[in-house]
């Protein structure tokens, strides 16, 4: 990337956080396995600069965070292993409370000593929380007494709940490092990459992203596509594509997206800026024991599931991804889940970790950091930034205001 622009909103270390109760959101909204147990902490990990920030200055710090999306009091959606986690990361103890408001938040929080830490119960235990309420964002200040907020959940702040916007109407408020991080990071990638920069898209949908993929076909040099979506684009261009998961009522989206790219790079080379399996891997079942049978796009059968880009495509694909200087990664190849199906998406990341740091190489957040983090096996090392957000980086990539960075201070000239 060429430039580094300063940062828009004021952050933690613009402001004189010495010795205070700060509250910070954080975004702990986690995996969990069907165990319940935390299957990756990137999001928790994330959040350490910024905490370790503010015990070095003293302050009391006070985390919030929402987890899943529990219908009022749900035991399985409590933070409390991730207040756990959390001390083992930090190598201090972290207290957890079981409320968010509240008397017994106001003594624990009063007693507690400064440079401590404290994580208080699911946000969204609360309705109020999505409802973005005033009077609850007011009843987190007082129960807590905090004198600043930090927003460092990156990924939630494509919301205006509670903890994303009201609270911010309330006390001084400024991005934690995470945030910038982020902020900066995806920004700068979209809008003065190091060129050429390629966009790979995948996941079930094109409806879930076509605001990122008409955004990158003005900034990207190259769009490949992928994953299920892929099977909507190649339905589209009139292949069969059997049994395969398409959406049949993306058309008018899809002749836009056309129509724009063709403006953009010319009739005779839209296919070669908007890439598509030339062959895909198929199978009749989606389960562990289905294998993986790869046919040119052509000879798709009638009872066909298309599962994953072919190994032709995946030559060509990861040709192109070597010859780029910036690549950002949305949605797995292909139904990565099972490991016959996840060729193209480890192809991908292959080429990713050995081509860095030559290739800047961002990963969306969600799904595609799932998969890269598990590939990588070492904290995602491999890539040069993967995201802790997923309909936030999206929507940051799409260009579109994220209400819980709008809420912050902005930063002074
Ligand atoms: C996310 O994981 O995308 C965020 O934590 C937001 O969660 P939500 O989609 O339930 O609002």
């Amino acid at each position: 990337m060429k430039s580094k622009q300063r940062f828009f909103k004021e952050t933690i270390k613009d402001v004189p956080l010495r010795g205070e109760t700060v509250l910070v959101r954080v975004d702990y909204n986690i995996p969990l396995n069907q165990k319940g147990e935390i299957s990756d902490d990137l999001r928790i990990r994330g959040s350490l600069p910024t905490i370790k920030y503010l015990l070095e200055r003293g302050c009391k710090v006070v985390l919030i965070s929402h987890l899943g999306r529990p219908d009022g009091k749900e035991a399985k959606y409590s933070l409390e292993q991730v207040g756990v986690r959390l001390s083992e990361l930090l190598h201090q103890s972290v207290t957890f409370i079981g409320d968010t408001i509240g008397d017994e938040v106001y003594q624990t929080v009063r007693k507690a000593p400064k440079k401590s830490v404290l994580l208080l119960e699911n946000l969204r235990f609360y309705s109020e929380e999505e409802a973005d309420s005033a009077a609850f964002a007011k009843a987190i200040i007082r129960s807590t007494r905090a004198t600043y907020f930090v927003q460092d959940g990156f990924g939630v702040v494509h919301r205006a709940h509670a903890s994303t916007h009201a609270i911010a109407m309330e006390i001084p408020s400024v991005a934690g490092l995470l945030l910038e991080r982020e902020y900066q990071t995806i920004t700068a990638a979209m809008k003065a990459p190091t060129r050429p920069l390629v966009a790979v898209m995948g996941g079930a949908k094109v409806s879930d992203k076509i605001g990122v993929i008409e955004h990158f076909v003005s900034v990207a040099d190259t769009i490949l596509i992928g994953g299920a979506m892929a099977n909507t684009f190649l339905a589209y261009k009139g292949y069969g594509v059997g049994m395969s998961k398409i959406e049949s009522d993306q058309t008018e989206v899809l002749d836009r997206l056309y129509a724009a790219a063709a403006k953009k790079v010319g009739q005779e080379n839209v296919d070669s800026f908007i890439v598509l399996p030339t062959d895909v891997a198929v199978a009749n079942e989606i389960n562990a024991q289905a294998k993986r049978v790869v046919r040119s796009v052509a000879d798709i059968k009638f009872d066909d599931i298309a599962l994953d880009v072919g190994d032709e495509s995946i030559e060509r694909y990861t040709a192109i991804v070597a010859n780029a200087k910036t690549v950002i990664w949305n949605g797995t190849l292909g139904y990565a889940e099972l490991p016959e199906f996840a060729h193209g998406s480890a192809r991908l990341a292959l080429t990713l970790a050995t081509t860095q740091p030559k290739i800047t190489s961002i990963i969306g957040g969600g799904d595609t950091a799932d998969f890269a983090l598990k590939w990588d096996g070492s904290d995602g090392k491999s890539f040069s930034h993967v995201s802790t957000g997923g309909g936030a980086s999206l929507d940051l990539m799409a260009g579109k205001k994220l209400p819980g960075i709008e809420s912050l201070l902005d930063a002074r000239p």
